[in-house]
Parts: C-alpha cells; sequence; structure tokens
C-alpha cells in the first residue's frame, strides 16, 4: 500500500491559472482549419472561428494563448496581416511546410479568437528580422487609445477601442531560429527592443518576456539573466519531450514499453530542468520577481505517415496524457517560480488538446488531462508526497507514482495522482493532516498505453467516474489502474 501523505495545512505558492496556457502557432493546420476556417466555411463558426473547437477549449477555461509562433514569430512581419483580406499579403511559410500563408488571420483575428475563448492574448513579437520600430508600432496599434498614426489606422481597420494586451514576448528562440545570437548579443537586443514597447495604460502594465533556455541550455539563462534581468518580467524556457532525442522521436502510436519509459524519463526532467534554472536566476532575482514562462512545452514525436514533414500533425494516446500530468504537477511544485506555461500546440500540432479533419473534431488524451486538472487553476499549492518505488525498463528506471496536491480559495483540496506502470495497479492511501470532509468525488482517465480517439471512434478515452473509494480514519483508500491519471476533490 503506497501512502500519498497531504497537509492542506501547509500552504505554498499560488498555481498561476496561466500554467494551463496554449501555444498556437501558423504552422501546419493549428490556426488555418483548426482554429480559424473564415466566415465564408461551411464548418459553423463565429467570425471565422470554428465553433466546436472555440466551445471545447472554453469547457478546459483556456487562461492565456501565446501566438503567432514560434519560429513562425521572427518571420511575421503584423502589418502583412491587417487590412481588408483581399489586399493582404500572400506569402510561403517557409520555416512550416512551405504552404502559402494568406496572412487572412492576423492581429484582429487573434484579438477575437481570445474574445472568443475568454482568455488573455500573449503575441509574441519579432526581434530576429523585424525592426525596433515594427515591434514598437505594433504594440501602439494594439495599446494606445490616444490620437496617433497606428492608433488611427486599427481605427480605419475597424477596431475604434485599444485592445488589452498583458503578455508581450521579445523574440522567440534567438539562440536557433529566432536569428542564432549569443546570449549577451541577444540580451543587449532586448534591452533596446523593450525600451519602445511602450506601456499607454499605467493600469495595464505590459508583462515582458525574453527569450530564455532551450532545454539545459545554462549559459543562456546566465547570459541573459545577466545582462537583461533588469528589464524583463519574465525568461521563457522550451522543452520537448523526443522519447529518443531529436532525430530519433519514434511513433505518435504503436509504440512498446521499453518507449513509453524513455518518454515518461524524459517528461520527470522537466523537474531538473526548472530547478537549475530558477537557481541561476534566484542569483540575479532572489526575490523571485521574474517568472519563468515555459511557453513551448509537450510531446513531439514522428509525424503521422503520409502527413506533410512540416505541419507536426500527430497523434495523441494515453502516454501523452501522462506526460501532460506529469508535466502539470511538476509545473505546480515549482510555481513560486513558474507562473506561465504554454502547451505546443493548441490544434493539430504536436502534443495538440484538439484534433481537426475537416468539419470533424475530436479531444485527445492530452485535453481530458487539461479536463480533470482544471480545479489546480489558481488554487494554492498544498505539502504532499507520495510513497512511490521505483519500476525498471531493461536499462530505464521511473518512479511508478506522480503527485501534486492544491487548495482552491473555497477550501476545495484538489489530489492529482498518476500511475506511470502500464502493468500494475497499486494499492494508495491517502493519509490528510484533517480528514473532516464531507464529500468525494474523483474521475479517472485510464486505458492501453496506445489508446487514444480516432475520428471514427472520437470516445476511446474518455474521463469516467470513479467511486470505488473507501474512507478510512485518516482519508481514503482505493486502487489506482496501471496507466492511469486520477483526479479527487473533496470539499
Ligand atoms: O512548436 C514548434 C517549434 O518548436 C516552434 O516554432 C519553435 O519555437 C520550437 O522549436
Amino acid at each position: 500500500m503506497a501512502k500519498f501523505y497531504v497537509n492542506p495545512k501547509v500552504k505554498k505558492s499560488k498555481i498561476n491559472k496561466e500554467i494551463y496556457g496554449h501555444f498556437s502557432e501558423h504552422l501546419g493546420r493549428c490556426i488555418y482549419e483548426g482554429l480559424y476556417v473564415g466566415e465564408d466555411s461551411s464548418i459553423p463558426n463565429v467570425n471565422g472561428m470554428r465553433t466546436d473547437v472555440v466551445e471545447a477549449l472554453k469547457a478546459i477555461h483556456i487562461p492565456v494563448l501565446r501566438w503567432p509562433g514560434g519560429c513562425f514569430a521572427d518571420e511575421y512581419h503584423w502589418m502583412d496581416g491587417i487590412g481588408p483580406k483581399e489586399t493582404r499579403k500572400k506569402m510561403i511559410n517557409t520555416h512550416w511546410g512551405g504552404v502559402v500563408e494568406d496572412n487572412s488571420f492576423g492581429t484582429h483575428e487573434f484579438m477575437e479568437l481570445c474574445r472568443q475563448l475568454g482568455c488573455e492574448p500573449y503575441v509574441n513579437a519579432n526581434l530576429g528580422s523585424g525592426t525596433v520600430r515594427e515591434m514598437s508600432e505594433w504594440v501602439e496599434y494594439m495599446t494606445f487609445g490616444g490620437l496617433s498614426p497606428m492608433s488611427e489606422l486599427r481605427k480605419e481597420n475597424g477596431h475604434e477601442e485599444p485592445w488589452t494586451l498583458k503578455y508581450l514576448g521579445v523574440g522567440n528562440e534567438n539562440w536557433g531560429c529566432g536569428g542564432n545570437m549569443t546570449p549577451e548579443f541577444y540580451a543587449n537586443e532586448y534591452r533596446r527592443y523593450q525600451t519602445y514597447c511602450r506601456v499607454y495604460d499605467p493600469e495595464k502594465p505590459l508583462f515582458k518576456i525574453a527569450c530564455g533556455p532551450n532545454v539545459d541550455d545554462y549559459a543562456w539563462t546566465e547570459g541573459v539573466m545577466k545582462v537583461a534581468h533588469d528589464y524583463m518580467d519574465g525568461l521563457s524556457l522550451h522543452y520537448y519531450v523526443h522519447p529518443f532525442g531529436w532525430q530519433n522521436k519514434g511513433p505518435a502510436t504503436g509504440f512498446d514499453q521499453y518507449n513509453w519509459f524513455s518518454t515518461m524519463k524524459k517528461a520527470l526532467y522537466m523537474d531538473t530542468l526548472v530547478t537549475r534554472h530558477s537557481k541561476i536566476m534566484d542569483r540575479y532575482d532572489p526575490e523571485q520577481r521574474i517568472a519563468l514562462i515555459v511557453d513551448e512545452w509537450g510531446a513531439w514525436y514522428d509525424v503521422e505517415p503520409g502527413t506533410n514533414q512540416g505541419f507536426l500533425y500527430k497523434q495523441n494516446t494515453m502516454r501523452d496524457a501522462l506526460v501532460g500530468s506529469v508535466t502539470l504537477d511538476i509545473l505546480h511544485k515549482h510555481s513560486d517560480r513558474v507562473r506561465m506555461a504554454n502547451i505546443a500546440q493548441m490544434v493539430n500540432v504536436l502534443q495538440a488538446v484538439i484534433l481537426t479533419e475537416g468539419e470533424k473534431m475530436i479531444k485527445t488524451p492530452t485535453y481530458h488531462v487539461f479536463d480533470l486538472y482544471q480545479n489546480h487553476q489558481d488554487a494554492t499549492l498544498v505539502e504532499s508526497s507520495i510513497e512511490s518505488k521505483e519500476i525498471t525498463c531493461q536499462d530505464l528506471a521511473i518512479p511508478n507514482l506522480h503527485e501534486s496536491a492544491s487548495v482552491s480559495d473555497d477550501g476545495t483540496l484538489n489530489l492529482s495522482l498518476s500511475n506511470l506502470s502500464v502493468e500494475e495497479a497499486e494499492e494508495i492511501e491517502v493519509v490528510l493532516s484533517d480528514a473532516s470532509y464531507e464529500t468525494i468525488s474523483a474521475r479517472i482517465l485510464t486505458n492501453d498505453m496506445n489508446a487514444h480517439n480516432t475520428f471514427d471512434a472520437p470516445e476511446t478515452v474518455q474521463p469516467e467516474e470513479f467511486t470505488a473509494l473507501e474512507r478510512t480514519s485518516t482519508g481514503i483508500k482505493f486502487t489506482l489502474s496501471a496507466c492511469s491519471v486520477l483526479q479527487i476533490t473533496m470539499k
């Protein structure tokens, strides 16, 4: 019997709801087809945004959406995406699949999507191939209400009032696709660009996010923090789970247990990364004013056979669900420093929560984890730990259990528990410091490791009510099935 100790009285950091953020890039069928079909589409839509997808996303309360990239961000010139659609520039999306980008989805459309989703926009601006003026004017176009050339232009394009833009990214992956810069060069560029991104309404400050490291590039974190820490509110971190490395990602479905173990091990590595980058940040920012923003994370496998390599379209199984639950648990535990995260990507790309095919739409196992975990949004992390045991596959070892716990403002206790073993169920006893909860409810997502939803069988992987819980004098006990994610709510 594994004991899961929870002490709701020991409150830690707030789990910012923005940790449940998403990322949408002009890549493959994420924006076009996945989110935006245009007003004239036969697929039901509101102002061009597909209704089925927007409704599904609203149900999991998306708090923030990052756009337009990704690598696309540092090639994106925002003025190409405003004004009458017929006159917008058509170009080739050289980075992603070599397809025509007609710029029919631009600033106005993105803000409209965020309005429909009820989420904060997070605009990632172009530092790599843009100019200081271009970035400055974009901020002016979006956020200035007074008399100015950009404000007038916005009004001419049909939007009288400025939008509220809280989050601004100043470049993306500038160590790579965003200009191949050194940390020192980028940090100086960052200081210059952000200077001209003005705050036009003191009530609505801009939260400026600098480009942070790739995976374990601690020298980048050190270099950028050293030169630019006084000028940023957040530093990004990008980390993708590739089961066997960048060159050998393996298939999204039909994988074996060794692959499962390797994927889980890589997902668990997020803890090391966040710990070590945070330590470097602590030296320059001991008060933890600057947030670590994990604005690209998720599993990255081979694309589905027969699809455009540049579209990064892949299926999503129970393995992705567990990558999701483990990652969210880790981010909860680091919520003193991690205040936003954005899964890559929202629809039809990498670890998507939604997949579409024509007018059809399915929710992936990852979607269901975001659903099960919703109560953690804006709750407070509390002290918890679990007696896990090591399980192995050949040379790989991982813990069999993973957890996190939080308390919502109304006192509800939220417990999350994952069983990483694909073979063995586990007896669990939750030991609470105070077991006087009146109601207990739980939902579970469980299936074979390769199970996934398809357009013909969209409900193969679905959460179910979990009632096999037994009260004990100190809490509850139950059996947690293999390959599962359980969410318990106690009031
Ligand atoms: O999410 C796909 C790509 O991964 C993004 O464009 C880039 O920032 C990262 O390398």
